[in-house]
């Protein structure tokens, strides 16, 4: 497995609207794959493939405490089956250090296909709820910033462009 390289926030790669799979191959299987191991080394509970650059509607997501009970979410959407807005902290691997309060649905319900093609329904609340709303948020091209003020927006900018410049001098 490889360790694919994220994206971060201002890069525009990160704001194009992933594609529908349509090919469910080893080539599927095999960037499924590399996401997972990607998203368990930066110890994220989830990612989407255009954080990876593959612009492409494919999420992987992971809540267990011992890494070891991974969902494969292929050309996912949603109906809200419970419309109160709850409102949590989110963290972002494309966005380190910075944290967002997002009202999300209460409570959806997830249509989506397997690494093999097959249909599959999910009922989430809470954590996977929140997170699978803000993973398919990514392939629409749209960021936890979008959530927050300009001027936070700005501020968050400024510092992680500091810090690619800090690694590229290195
Ligand atoms: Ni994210």
């Amino acid at each position: 497995m490889n360790r694919l390289n994220i994206l971060t926030f201002p890069d525009p790669r990160l704001r194009k609207k992933a594609a529908p799979i349509t090919n469910f191959d080893s080539g599927l299987e095999k960037k499924a794959n590399d996401m997972l191991f990607t998203m368990y080394e930066d110890k994220g509970i989830g990612l989407a493939a255009t954080q990876v650059d593959i612009h492409e509607r494919l999420i992987v997501i992971d809540l267990s405490e011992d890494r070891t009970d991974p969902i494969f979410i292929v050309n996912p959407s949603f109906v809200v089956l419970d419309s109160t807005q709850e409102t949590s902290k989110e963290g972002c691997l494309s966005i380190p250090t910075f944290q967002q309060e997002v009202p999300r649905a209460k409570e959806i319900e997830l249509s989506y296909q397997n690494l093999r093609g097959e249909s599959e329904k999910l009922v989430a609340d809470g954590l996977l709820g929140y997170c699978i709303q803000h993973e398919i948020d990514h392939l629409n091209g749209k960021l936890l910033v979008d959530y927050s003020s300009s001027l936070k927006r700005g501020r968050i900018k400024d510092k992680l462009m500091k810090m690619k410049d800090g690694k590229n001098k290195n």
